[in-house]
């Protein structure tokens, strides 16, 4: 079993308070999206915890910037200028 290099991270919050501003939706739309644009070998959607910044959630990491409110076009667009 070999270890998997990506380029780039995208963080999605799966807290509590994240979930109930869209954050499993969020991340499904990216998931779909890696996998329409063949990025699965580039781009790591990984899950994470809870980091606190709840009330402004759906909360996203992305190249080791927070964002806020985050919505799934901020995030492929970002993506899209690979
Ligand atoms: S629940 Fe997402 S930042 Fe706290």
């Amino acid at each position: 079993m070999g270890k998997k290099s990506v380029e780039e991270f995208v963080f999605v919050c799966s807290g509590k308070d994240c979930k109930k501003n869209g954050s499993k939706k969020l991340h499904k739309a990216l998931e779909v999206y890696i996998k329409e644009k063949k990025l699965k070998n580039k781009v790591g959607l990984v899950k994470m915890k809870c980091t606190g910044n709840c009330h402004e959630g759906p909360t996203v990491i992305h190249n080791n910037i927070m964002i806020a409110k985050a919505k799934a076009k901020h995030i492929v667009s970002k993506l899209d200028k690979k």
